[in-house]
């Protein structure tokens, strides 16, 4: 089964895996990086994970972090050891691909520094999380990125180590005008990580295969949403992999036989960090108005980078696409639990743009910007559903919203979350049953 979220990232997928993950023996994050941020809460208890997959709080679960994702290995340990000060065992069932290109300073360097480019020449910023996961990516792509499995050969790592540090210190210390950085400190903070991680190197993609030859149910994990797809996304304004469903057999190194359900994670309203264009955008700052009670109840923080995010009302046409991208199966509403108490509940059923009216998600962002909302408008409910385990418990106005977001969007709706804890969840069709 594959989790991805069908927005603008968080709507509540870390939360969902791990509800999930009672019923799995593995989990697999297959792209991204520690860019992601997920938060979980179990009986009351926060815990955030970035890099590791939303499966770890169940013992015994097998965790795989397949060949798409990058991986920035001081942070990894960092994220191993942060569980372990809590007493989560992470190292006998954590699985590195060899394959995962690395993220190392000079590409953190580069990607705040182009940021900082773009905003004082007035191309205007992307607003990323300043992980260095994109210059990671190119490296990937250009054919030249050091991966896991040179931590293995010193030697073959500190000549590959040179000959990328001297390309990016060529750009850092030229054009991004930012300080150029040493080797040695690098290699020698990447020897000291390798020795702690190599125990949990892996041949990710056959370890799966074997997995699943044995009977067992693994579980894809997608990071960021559909929208903020490189290919699918509102490029620019993206981050720098494929998130949709299709790319979890590439960046696992497993076939798509497995992965027969993919489960939409969608939240009840629509948030977005960083720049780009989002037609039902709201503002979120004054209060007594609709985008400062989704921002205030809806504790609309990034996990990441604690900025403000955006808000706005649920969009059924960008949705539309999603869902397309995806093949989604089923969808799992998250949030509902905010609506509560608004006096009206609209969703964007399609645009205006340029005189014409459309239902589905523009292609490009200069279009998308130009969007005006179509919205259809629900009368809210006073009750409140905060916690909720069953269908039947929720106010009729809320069942009626949801059937009709469920007609719109022609996917059905398999499950609904109305908290952030573990137990917050209603199903309708346990996504494991297919
Ligand atoms: P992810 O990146 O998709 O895993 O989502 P994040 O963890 O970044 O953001 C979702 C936030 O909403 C987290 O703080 C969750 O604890 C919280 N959350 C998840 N589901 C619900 C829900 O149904 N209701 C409420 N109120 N909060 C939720
Ligand atoms: P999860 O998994 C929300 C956004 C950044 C920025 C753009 C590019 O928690 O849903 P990047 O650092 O990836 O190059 O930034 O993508 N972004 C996310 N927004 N949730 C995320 O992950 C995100 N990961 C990246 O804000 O707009
Ligand atoms: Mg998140």
């Amino acid at each position: 089964m594959v989790v991805v979220g069908t927005q603008w990232g968080d709507e509540g997928k870390g939360k969902v895996v791990d509800w999930l993950t009672d019923h799995a023996q593995g989990v697999v994050r297959f792209q991204g990086g520690h860019n992601a941020g997920h938060t979980l809460v179990i009986n009351g208890r926060k815990t955030a994970l970035q890099l590791i997959p939303s499966g770890v709080m169940r013992p015994g679960v097998a965790c795989y972090i397949g060949n798409g994702v990058v991986i920035d290995p001081v942070h990894l340990l960092s994220e191993i050891e942060r569980l372990e000060a809590i007493g989560v065992e992470v190292r006998s069932r954590l699985f590195i691909s060899e394959s995962c290109p690395l993220i190392l300073p000079f590409h953190v360097e580069v990607d705040r520094a182009r940021e900082a480019l773009r905003e004082s020449n007035g191309t205007g910023k992307i607003g990323t999380t300043g992980k260095g996961i994109g210059p990671a990516y190119e490296d990937k792509v250009a054919r030249r990125a050091l991966r896991i499995q040179d931590l293995k050969h010193p030697e073959r790592f500190a000549q590959r180590l040179r000959d990328l540090l001297a390309l990016h210190n060529h750009a850092l210390g030229g054009y991004l005008g930012s300080q150029e950085l040493e080797f040695q400190p690098i290699y020698d903070q990447a020897m000291r990580v390798a020795a702690q991680l190599s125990p949990m190197f892996a041949d990710v993609g056959y370890a799966l295969h074997l997995s699943h030859q044995r009977g067992d149910r693994l579980l894809f994990e997608g990071a960021q949403g559909t929208l903020l797809d490189i290919d699918h996304g509102t490029y620019p304004f993206v981050t720098s992999s494929n998130c949709v469903a299709g790319n979890a057999a590439a960046g696992a190194g497993v076939g798509p036989q497995m992965l027969h359900y993919r489960l939409g994670i969608t939240k009840a309203y629509t948030t977005r960090v960083g720049s780009g264009p989002f037609p039902t955008e709201l503002p979120i700052d004054a209060p007594g108005t609709v985008g400062y009670h989704l921002s205030t109840v809806g504790q609309e923080r990034g996990t990441v980078t604690g900025r403000a995010r955006r808000c706005g009302w649920l969009d059924a046409a960008a949705l539309k696409r999603s869902m397309i991208i995806n093949g989604i199966s089923g969808l799992c509403i998250t949030k509902l639990d905010v609506l509560d108490g608004l006096q009206e509940v609209k969703v964007c059923t399609g645009y205006r743009l340029d005189g014409q009216l459309i239902d589905i998600l523009p292609l490009d962002a200069d279009d998308i910007d130009r969007c005006e909302p179509v919205y259809e408008t629900f009368s809210g409910w006073t009750e409140s559903t905060a916690g909720l385990t069953q269908w039947a418990e929720l106010p009729i106005k809320a069942r009626q919203y949801l059937e009709r977001v469920q007609e719109m969007i022609g996917v059905p709706i398999d499950m609904v979350s109305t908290g952030p804890d573990r137990d917050h969840t209603i199903v309708l069709r346990h996504p494991f049953q297919h």
